[in-house]
């Protein structure tokens, strides 16, 4: 069986969304500076992950081969600098012949990449899916889980083959998580290529919350917030959500080049720790009316979390009550504002206020006990 990493969904940074094929050592050193320097460490990110393009070539050997114009120092230097961080950190392959980008692929030389993985130091691998031709996606999978186990060293299988072949029925066994659709891309909504915005990708994962558990995590893509596609409104819905979903939080921007509000997004303790919630049970959708919806997330030690969100473009009255929340009528509880930080005790019948368009609004209910 797999080893046991991912209690709670990874969280993390990976280069892929804002620098795609532009990686170098010198981009990794300072992300991961950047991770430290800015607070995201301290607020649980952990994993710096090289997305495609790092590879070159593979030698007469069949050893794969960073670019050694990209990375002069090699691998292994790069992983030990992640770690002596206090990072994780984690690499970018392929399940066919080639990359998406183009570079070397694992197909065929599982074994051999995963050992080299495993003496560099790699903690996370994200598998793609590019160029497999009829390749079964399950047994390709299940053939890398099996070099990675056999390497000897603890690393984490992220499954990336864009939802196309049922990952629900077999990645949980396989992997630590998946991908459940195609490519995010920065934007509230829309189609680009092969990528979709933000709420589209929500709407293909109202039901993952059926599959996710500890290391089993369905992936709804990463995060985009502060890479310039949506308004700092949107971007907080989009955090918002991902918590709710229980989804892993990679994010995807420049680290080193942060506004003060990406950075306060992205380091909200109390959202944090609801994606992060040790019961491991993501949000449902309560409630769909129209463009209104209602997210409710159960949280261990009897809180909830609640997401009112707008999707429309007028701001907007919304409320959850006591039965939808399943909270006892005439019960009081204790209400944390996730994103003002307001706090209020006592509060009985429902949570609500006027909801921005785009936006949400979002609390950690805890139920007073009654005298
Ligand atoms: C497709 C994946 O879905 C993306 O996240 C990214 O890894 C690219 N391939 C890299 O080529």
């Amino acid at each position: 069986p797999k080893p046991k990493l991912l209690p709670t969904p990874p969280m993390g940074w990976n280069s892929w969304n804002k620098f795609k094929c532009d990686v170098s050592e010198k981009l990794i050193r300072e992300q991961a500076d950047a991770m430290v320097s800015n607070g995201l460490r301290d607020a649980g990110y952990k994993y710096i992950v090289i997305d495609d393009c790092w590879q070159k070539s593979r030698d007469a050997d069949g050893n794969i081969q960073a670019d050694p114009e990209r990375f002069p120092s090699g691998i292994k230097a790069l992983a030990d600098y992640v770690h002596s961080k206090g990072l994780k950190f984690g690499i970018y392959s392929d399940a066919g012949a080639l990359t998406c980008g183009g570079r070397p692929g694992s197909a065929g030389h599982e074994f051999q990449d995963a050992r080299q993985y495993a003496k560099w130091g790699v903690d996370y691998l994200k598998y793609d899916w590019c160029f497999t031709g009829p390749r079964n996606a399950e047994a390709a999978y299940t053939i890398m889980a099996k070099a990675l186990r056999e390497s000897g060293r603890d690393i984490v299988l992220s499954i990336c083959e864009w939802g196309t072949h049922n990952p629900e029925r077999w990645a949980p066994n396989v992997g630590h998580l998946w991908r459940t659709t195609g490519d995010i891309f920065d934007a509230w909504q829309g189609k680009k290529d092969w990528s979709i915005g933000m709420v589209d990708i929500l709407d293909r994962n109202v039901d993952s919350w059926r599959h996710a558990g500890p290391d089993r995590w369905p992936d709804p893509d990463m995060l985009e917030v502060g890479n310039g596609g949506m308004t700092v409104t949107e971007y907080e819905s989009h955090f918002s959500l991902w918590a709710m979903l229980a989804a892993p939080l990679m994010a995807g921007n420049d680290m080193a080049n942060m506004s003060a509000d990406t950075r306060r997004i992205l380091t909200n303790k109390d959202i944090i720790a609801v994606d992060q919630d040790p019961l491991a049970q993501p949000a449902r959708r309560v409630r769909k009316d129209g463009d209104l919806e209602v997210w409710t997330r159960p949280l261990q030690g009897g809180d909830i979390a609640v997401v009112l969100f707008n999707r429309g473009a007028k701001a907007t009255e919304m409320s959850a009550d006591w039965a939808l929340l399943n909270l006892p009528a005439g019960s009081r509880a204790q209400t944390r504002n996730l994103w003002s930080g307001e706090v209020k005790k006592g509060v009985t019948a429902r949570v609500g206020g006027s909801v921005a368009s785009h936006g949400v609004l979002m609390w950690r209910i805890t139920p007073e006990l009654a005298r």
